[in-house]
């Protein structure tokens, strides 16, 4: 039996795991459909070589990151649940995606690790207000440091609190609100350079512009 298997519901999985560390997991139930597609539409998926993902939990932005990227790129996801990155190896097969146990903070250190210089785009789920605030900052540095100029970093939560944080590194800071999400969510996408390109106007059309 797989590590996959003896764990009977990713939804219980993850509601143990917000139990054990309510502060690092930060919800009780994985992130909903509407949410992810929101998020993830604007982006052009197909010119991405190298994508990094904070906080996969139990995959649910993996799995549809990994359907839209190509067959030659890789998607490196982050976690510092050792649960959760047993779980996605024993559940997800695919060439194209790393789980490694450790911290956001360390992306530079990842990156070297692998021969890659830097990432194309970076999605966050981690829970950014309950994060120590010098981890939060030292995250959000190296993420800057860590994308490519004309890459973003993409980020969901369940408030604005990372608004000044992101607004104080990147160049130009894109919001909408998921509002038919349980609870909605706000997206954030925080370009490196400010003339860089959302792809045209895809966003789902329960978003609000803020
Ligand atoms: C709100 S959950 C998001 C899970 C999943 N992405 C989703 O959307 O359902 C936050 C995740 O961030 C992880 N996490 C917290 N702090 C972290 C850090 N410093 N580096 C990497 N992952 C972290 C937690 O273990 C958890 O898996």
């Amino acid at each position: 039996m797989t590590a996959a298997n003896r764990v009977s519901s990713p939804h219980i999985l993850f509601l143990k795991q917000f139990l054990d560390r309510p502060g690092m997991v930060g919800s009780v139930i994985p992130t909903s459909q509407t949410t992810i597609r929101a998020l993830l539409d604007p982006i052009d998926w197909r010119e991405v070589r190298c994508v990094v993902e904070y906080g996969p939990g139990t995959g649910v932005f993996t799995r549809e990151i990994l359907r839209r990227i190509g067959p030659d790129a890789r998607l490196i996801a982050i976690d510092t649940s050792e649960r959760f990155i047993r779980y996605l190896r024993a559940s997800i097969a695919d060439p194209r995606l790393e789980c490694v146990h450790g911290s956001a903070a360390d992306i530079e250190a990842i990156l070297a690790a692998r021969g890659i210089a830097q990432a194309d785009h970076v999605i966050s789920g981690l829970p950014f207000s309950t994060l120590p605030r010098p981890v939060a900052h030292a995250i959000m540095d190296a993420t800057h440091r860590a994308i490519r100029p004309g890459g973003a970093f993409l980020i969901y939560q369940y408030s604005r609190f990372v608004l000044p944080f992101l607004a104080a590194r990147f160049a130009r800071v894109e919001r909408a609100r998921a509002w038919r999400c349980v609870p909605p969510a706000c997206l954030f996408w925080a370009w490196k350079q400010a003339d860089a390109p959302l792809k045209a106007a895809s966003c789902d059309a329960d978003l609000a512009a803020e």
